[in-house]
């Protein structure tokens, strides 16, 4: 299997605790790569296989509000990446008591986008696995990825974490 791009943002919080958490896991077959304001759509031609890591702290993820909003200006950059060949997968974060009508909806912005423009995603997940009542992440009863509540039901990530990599190492090439 070629080496796994995981590409997040921000630092210092739970996506970043995630990351790490990843990396423990599958070591050298993994780059962490925190995103911040030169990376390209460059830095995603070098893999194959790419873990998005995105959280949702209001529309300001995506929506270019905030000036050190690491994602809202990368999103733009994938629009120039050559989508054919790789795999994506993303984990989103989330508070699904707090932002119940709102629930990981980043990772579903970014998600869609990412179907737009043709890209193979994988690691999708049930949403019975879930309590919630709405978020932009869903399609077809199933989450665009994996989201993770570390505010509220951080007890169960590393388990929904190992199972969803189980998964998609399965579908990385
Ligand atoms: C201002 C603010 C807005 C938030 N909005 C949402 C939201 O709309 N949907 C959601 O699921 N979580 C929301 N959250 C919860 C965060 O996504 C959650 O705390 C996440 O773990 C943050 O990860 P990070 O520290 O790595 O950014 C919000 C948190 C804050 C502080």
């Amino acid at each position: 299997m070629d080496k796994i791009g995981l590409f997040y943002a921000p630092a210092g919080g739970s996506v970043e605790k995630v990351a790490r958490m990843i990396k423990d896991r599958l070591g050298d077959r993994v780059d962490l790569i925190l995103i911040d304001e030169k990376t390209s759509a460059e830095d995603i031609e070098k893999y194959k296989n790419i873990i998005f890591g995105i959280s949702t702290v209001g529309t300001e993820t995506w929506a270019m509000e905030s000036p050190g909003n690491h994602w809202a200006k990368f999103m733009p950059e994938l629009e120039k990446v050559n989508h054919q060949g790789k795999t994506y997968a993303i984990y989103g974060l989330g508070d699904h008591l707090a932002y119940a009508n709102h629930f990981v909806d980043a990772m579903g912005v970014l998600g869609k986008e990412l179907l737009r423009q043709g890209a193979s995603i994988v690691g999708q997940v049930p949403v019975v696995d879930y309590e919630f009542d709405q978020s932009e992440a869903v399609i077809d009863d199933h989450f665009i990825g994996l989201p993770l509540d570390e505010d509220y039901e951080s007890e169960k990530t590393p388990e929904r974490l190992n199972q969803w990599l189980d998964r998609i190492l399965k579908e990385f090439s």
